[in-house]
């Protein structure tokens, strides 16, 4: 009788092992929050880790990629919030991605704070108001708000010992971003080049590549550019933005389409330049632009019940 027991006893172990190592492994894959797949945003001025992120040594090869940080400079207007949720949509999507986002504006506004935090990915929230003479056709748009972000990665990096790997990028918030761009810009080593669609009056402006290099400019808009490049069509390593300290935005003798130019100069040569994007013949970024909203309708007082953030 007893060693029937023990026999039944063996032939059960095995199989009551592998419940529990089955439960072990699925409870230590956490679920991750449907709204914050890498990690809660952190708005405010500064950068507190995103709350929700997954701890270091849980974070795998992710912790070994490069940040990338975006700048985006934007602006209250109809469209915001759904150009500002078409970008977070696919900012979510990117691994290690930081989002430096920067309102035209002299306070933080209360629409932008709340899509932050609900963004579900880490994020700066800065503001600075472009001067009154500057908001004129013609003139540079957002060159108050990427300096404002370059300003801020600086300070957050310059008392850090290098190694910092990270790679920054200008994002305008109204551009189409494939996935495919980010994983081409992670290997920048200095200020890497790749085409942009729907930009200069053609379908794409592309740098001209031979034997792995930059020697010329694919454009229909002047082509005198020093860089005839669209502000997303590059993208510089932090260790560049952090060795040249003083490299910003001027508006002082800027002209319209030069700040990429302007800016690239103080920062590196067209022979330096490293092509991205199968040699610069892949388009992975368009500078799409936003339709006016048609307000045509929209009554002069309020009418409505409620009030709605659009
Ligand atoms: C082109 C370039 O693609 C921009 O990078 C460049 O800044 C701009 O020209 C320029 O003229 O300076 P475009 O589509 O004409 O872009 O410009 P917008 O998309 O209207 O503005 C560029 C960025 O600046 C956007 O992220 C926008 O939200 C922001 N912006 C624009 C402001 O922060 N304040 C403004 O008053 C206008
Ligand atoms: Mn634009």
């Amino acid at each position: 009788m007893k060693s029937l027991l023990f026999s039944r006893f063996l032939l059960l172990l095995p199989w009551v092992l592998i419940v529990i190592i089955v439960l072990d492994i699925d409870s230590s894959r956490a679920p991750l929050p449907a709204l914050a797949p890498r990690g809660g945003g952190g708005s405010s001025g500064g950068s507190r880790p995103a709350a929700g992120r997954p701890p270091p040594e849980r974070r795998g090869p992710e912790a070994a990629l490069p940040t990338i940080y975006a700048i985006t400079p934007t602006y209250s207007r109809p469209v915001q919030k759904a150009e500002l949720t078409r970008l977070a949509n696919t900012f979510r999507q990117v691994a290690r991605l930081h989002w430096i986002l920067v309102e035209d504006a002299a306070a933080r506004s209360e629409l932008v704070s709340r899509f932050v935090a609900a963004a579900g990915l880490p994020c700066t929230h800065l503001h600075v108001p472009t001067p009154r003479r500057y908001k004129r056709p013609g003139l540079p748009r957002a060159t108050e708000q990427r300096n404002a972000g370059l300003a801020w990665l600086r300070q957050r990096h310059q008392h850090l010992p290098p190694p910092q790997p990270g790679v920054l990028f200008f994002a305008d918030d109204d551009n189409t971003y494939s996935l495919e761009l980010f994983q081409e810009m992670r290997t920048t080593r200095k200020v890497s080049v790749w085409p942009v669609g729907l930009v200069g009056g053609r379908r794409y402006e592309r740098p001209l590549v031979e034997d792995g290099k930059v020697v010329g400019w694919y454009t229909g808009w002047r082509a005198d550019r020093p860089f005839a490049i669209d502000m997303a069509g590059f993208a510089v390593s932090l260790q560049v933005i952090l060795s040249h300290p003083k490299a910003v935005f001027k508006r002082r003798g800027s002209q319209p389409g030069m700040q990429e130019s302007d800016f690239l100069k103080q920062i590196t040569t067209v022979e330096e330049l490293e092509p991205k994007a199968n040699n610069c013949t892949k388009v992975l970024v368009w500078h799409t632009r936003t339709e006016k909203v048609n307000l045509a309708n929209e009554p002069k007082y309020h009418l409505d019940t409620v009030n709605i953030e659009v």
